[in-house]
């Protein structure tokens, strides 16, 4: 059996990451993979009842956080590490890295106890965490994904935040990257949506699962 293989798409909301998980998951599919395609917060009857919550209460950053990893928690346990274990790839829109980034860089909170969460939420049998085997970071500037979003659906309660606030989850998500590279690739996504498919591609392809 081949190794489960685990991908998370991130980015500011406006940056295109969502547009490429499904092609890539048909990619994967028409060469023999079995792919689960989720998202976070959501992937189980729970955690899409706190995405709800979440994505549309106004609550404390605490609060916040504490819901991102509780359902993040059940979403692992039911289906990241089930699928992992099967040999599967797992496509997941959004993990940990926004928790750091949304709640930490944007909203300011303690990233010491988004640390601990973290370790308490992705522990393994072994004492190591899970984390994602490669996590494509979709990056364009803040103006540019404001103007993207502008006019699509109502707007959750993190897409109308301000400019401001994406400018802090944006430098979030930067320092993320800068601290584990080897886990991160950056994609430009201020190109057409082609050339972002390419490098998504590309990069996929580099790691051998494709
Ligand atoms: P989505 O629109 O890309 O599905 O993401 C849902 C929203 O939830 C998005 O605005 C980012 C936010 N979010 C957090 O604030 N913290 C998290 O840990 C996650 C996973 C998402």
């Amino acid at each position: 059996m081949r190794p489960g293989v685990f991908i998370s798409f991130e980015g500011i909301d406006g940056a295109g990451k969502s547009t490429h998980i499904k092609p890539l998951a048909d990619a994967l599919r028409d060469q023999g993979r079995t792919v689960t395609l989720t998202r976070e917060p959501g992937g189980t009857p729970l955690a899409e009842s706190i995405r709800d919550l979440a994505l549309n209460q106004a609550m404390d950053p605490l609060s916040e956080a504490l819901l991102m990893f509780a359902a993040r928690r059940d979403h692992l346990r039911l289906v990241i590490e089930p699928a992992l274990a099967a040999g599967q790839v797992v496509l997941c829109d959004r993990f940990t890295d926004a928790t750091f980034a949304y709640q930490g860089a944007g909203r300011g909170f303690d990233l010491a106890v988004l640390s601990q969460l973290e370790r308490w939420v992705q522990a393994l049998p072994d004492g190591t965490l899970r984390q994602p085997d490669l996590t494509l970071l979709f990056e364009l500037a803040p103006e540019t994904a404001a103007q993207r979003l502008a006019g699509s659906r109502k707007p959750d309660k993190f897409e109308s935040q301000p400019v401001a606030f994406f400018r802090s989850v944006a430098a979030g998500y930067d320092q993320r990257a800068n601290a584990d590279p080897s886990r991160f690739a950056r994609i430009a996504a201020d190109r057409s949506r082609e050339a972002v498919w390419g490098d998504v591609l590309s990069v996929v392809r580099q790691k051998g699962w494709l």
